[in-house]
C-alpha cells in the first residue's frame, strides 16, 4: 500500500460490535417486558473445520447478547430422516425463535429439501423458499445475514442508494442473488457478474457499488474498480504468502486505493454476519410473539 491510499476503510468489526450491543439493550428490555428470553439453534453436521470455527463464534456471540443458544452437533453420516425429525422438533419447540443449519451439508443430503423444512418463521439465515420470495417481492421476509450486513454498511456509507450502478460478482444463493434484491429493493440499476461473464472488469468499472463474492483470491484487481466507488468484498480466502498463511478477500485490498471506501478481510463483512444473524433471531422473535419491530436493528 502506498501513501496514496485513500480510500476509507469501512469497519465492519466496529460496526457490528455497536450493531452487537443495542441488541444486547433490546434483548434486556424484552426480557423484563416478556419474561422471554429469545433462543437460537444452529445444527451442525460432520466435521467441517471452518463450519466448526463458525458455529463456534456464532454460540459465542448469541450468548454475549442474552440469548439462549442451542447447539446440536451430528455426525457426518447422520442420514436425511434424522435430520428432518430433528428440525421437526426444533419447529415446534417455542424456546427455539432462529433455527440455522450450518452449510455445506455433506453430499448424502439434500440441501434445498433440508432448508425448505425449517419453519419459515424461523429461518433467520433466510434460505428458505417462501423467505427468497418474499424478498424478490418486496414482502416482508427473514434476509439472508451477509447481504443484509453488507446493505446496512453501504446505506450507512452513502444514505440513499437510488439510481446508483451496482455491480455484483457473485450469483450464489446465499450472497449473490439476496444481494441483488436488496440493491433491486434501494432502487440500484444491478448487474450480476459471474464465472461465465464476458468483460468482467468492464463490468466492474461501471460500478458505483461494486460487491464481490466469489471465494477466488484477489480477483478484482485495482484497474476493475472505478474511482470513487463503494466496495463490499464478501471473500474470506486463506492463502500462503512468503511462507506464511494468510487471509485475503476477493479483491486486491492494496490495489483499491482510489476507491471511496472499501471493506477490509478480515474485520469488514465477516462480523457484519454474525450481527446480522442475532438481529434477525430477535426479528423472528418480536414476529412470534406479535411485538412491534425496532427499525433500527431490524436492517
Ligand atoms: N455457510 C457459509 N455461510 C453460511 C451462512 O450464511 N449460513 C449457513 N447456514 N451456512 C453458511
Amino acid at each position: 500500500m502506498n501513501n496514496l491510499f485513500q480510500a476509507e476503510r469501512i469497519d465492519g468489526k466496529g460496526f457490528a460490535a455497536n450493531l452487537v450491543e443495542r441488541l444486547a439493550d433490546e434483548v434486556r428490555t424484552l426480557k423484563t417486558r416478556t419474561g422471554l428470553t429469545p433462543g437460537l439453534a444452529v445444527v451442525l453436521i460432520g466435521e467441517d473445520p471452518a463450519s466448526g470455527v463458525y458455529v463456534g463464534a456464532k454460540h459465542r456471540q448469541t450468548q454475549v447478547v442474552g440469548m439462549h443458544s442451542f447447539v446440536h452437533k451430528l455426525p457426518a453420516e447422520t442420514g436425511q430422516a434424522e435430520l428432518m425429525a430433528l428440525l421437526a422438533r426444533l419447529n415446534a419447540d417455542p424456546d427455539v425463535n432462529g433455527i440455522l443449519v450450518q452449510l455445506p451439508l455433506p453430499a448424502h443430503l439434500d440441501t434445498h429439501a433440508v432448508i425448505n423444512a425449517i419453519d419459515p418463521d424461523k429461518d433467520v439465515d433466510g434460505f428458505h423458499i417462501l423467505n427468497a420470495g418474499r424478498l424478490a417481492t418486496g414482502q416482508d421476509a427473514l434476509v439472508p445475514c451477509t447481504p443484509l450486513g453488507c446493505l446496512m454498511m453501504l446505506k450507512d456509507r452513502l444514505g440513499d442508494l437510488a439510481g446508483l450502478n451496482a455491480v455484483v460478482v457473485g450469483k450464489s444463493n446465499i450472497v449473490g442473488k439476496p444481494m441483488t434484491q436488496l440493491l433491486m429493493g434501494e432502487n440500484c440499476t444491478v448487474t450480476v457478474a459471474h464465472s461465465k461473464t464476458r468483460n468482467v472488469a468492464e463490468l466492474c468499472r461501471t460500478a458505483d457499488i461494486l460487491v464481490v463474492a466469489v471465494g477466488r483470491p484477489e480477483l478484482v484487481k485495482g484497474d476493475w474498480i472505478k474511482p470513487g466507488a463503494v466496495v463490499i468484498d464478501v471473500g474470506i480466502n486463506r492463502v500462503m504468502r512468503d511462507g506464511m498463511s494468510r487471509i485475503v478477500g476477493d479483491v486486491a485490498y492494496s490495489e483499491a486505493g482510489h476507491a471511496a471506501a472499501i471493506t477490509p478481510v478480515p474485520g469488514g463483512v465477516g462480523p457484519m454476519t454474525i450481527a446480522c444473524l442475532l438481529a434477525n433471531t430477535l426479528t423472528a422473535f418480536r414476529r412470534q410473539h406479535n411485538l412491534q419491530t425496532n427499525p433500527a436493528i431490524a436492517g
